[in-house]
């Protein structure tokens, strides 16, 4: 299974401090292997010089945080699949609870995205997780099931067999994002069992060759526990990333 330790530097880092960071990730893993694979989803303005810090190391690769469904038109600061490729990007997040609960993206533009960015190129990160409040309420195979289903569901067959190496899910309980609270061992085995299964009603045997990521509050001291369970095949990081020092700890763990 490959594995990846990805990095979401949300709206943090000038080019200049993006471009410091990104040169200590190199240095640090110019001769690593590719599994696991290092990804750093950086602000738009900044993806060239990470894609620059990081061109051929195996290891490493840059992704962007969102885009939008067309290759071009009258759509006032968005940024299309194609502009992410051309600034460097190999990878893009799609559905982060942050434009799903702060910028009020629904599933079904968080499926129009995923099938667009395929198509162009891009490899994906599908967020899914649920609220706290869905938690309480026992909502969680449910709102899981509606977030993976409605991306499927809009996707063609012939990009359902390909996804091997293209598409990755980050599982990320909204109350652990940004909180200091973890999930725990528990909570993270139970939601990414469901993952798995969903996945594999979606898509058959191929779901076992995806990999499924945890986010929330992952710090140094937690990364190695949560990367020891079952179906946790990587780590997607926030605030701990944002400094080389502490994320390559992550990677190294
Ligand atoms: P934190 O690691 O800061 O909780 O953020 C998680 C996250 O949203 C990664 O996409």
């Amino acid at each position: 299974m490959q594995k990846i330790i990805a990095a979401n530097w949300k709206m943090y880092k000038t080019r200049d401090q993006a471009a410091q960071c990104a040169e200590a990730l190199a240095d640090a893993l110019r001769t690593a292997p590719a599994n696991p694979a290092v990804l750093v989803f950086a602000p738009f303005t900044c993806l060239d010089v990470v894609a620059k810090a990081f061109a051929a190391i195996p290891a490493l690769a840059a992704g962007a945080q969102d885009c939008y469904p067309a290759d071009e038109g009258a759509f006032t600061g968005e940024i299309s699949p194609l502009m992410l490729r051309d600034a460097g990007a190999a990878w893009v997040l799609v559905g982060h609870s942050e434009r799903r609960h702060v910028l009020g993206e629904d599933d079904a533009l968080v499926a129009r995205k995923t099938t667009f960015a395929l198509e162009k190129g891009l490899s994906v990160m599908l967020c899914v997780g649920e609220t706290l409040e869905e938690r309480e309420a026992g909502a969680l195979t449910a709102v899981l099931q509606r977030q993976l289903e409605s991306v499927f569901d809009a996707l063609p067959q012939s990009r359902r067999d390909a996804l091997e190496g293209h598409f990755a899910v980050a599982y990320e309980p909204v109350w652990a994002i940004g909180t200091g609270r973890v999930a725990g061992h528990a909570e993270v085995l139970e939601a990414h069992a469901l993952v798995r299964n969903l996945l594999a009603r979606c898509i058959g045997p191929a779901a076992e060759r995806l990999p499924v990521l945890y986010g929330g509050s992952v710090k140094p001291a937690n990364a190695a526990g949560l990367m020891g369970l079952d179906n946790v095949d990587g780590l997607l990081v926030g605030g701990a990333s944002l400094d080389p020092q502490s994320f390559l700890q992550i990677v190294g763990a």
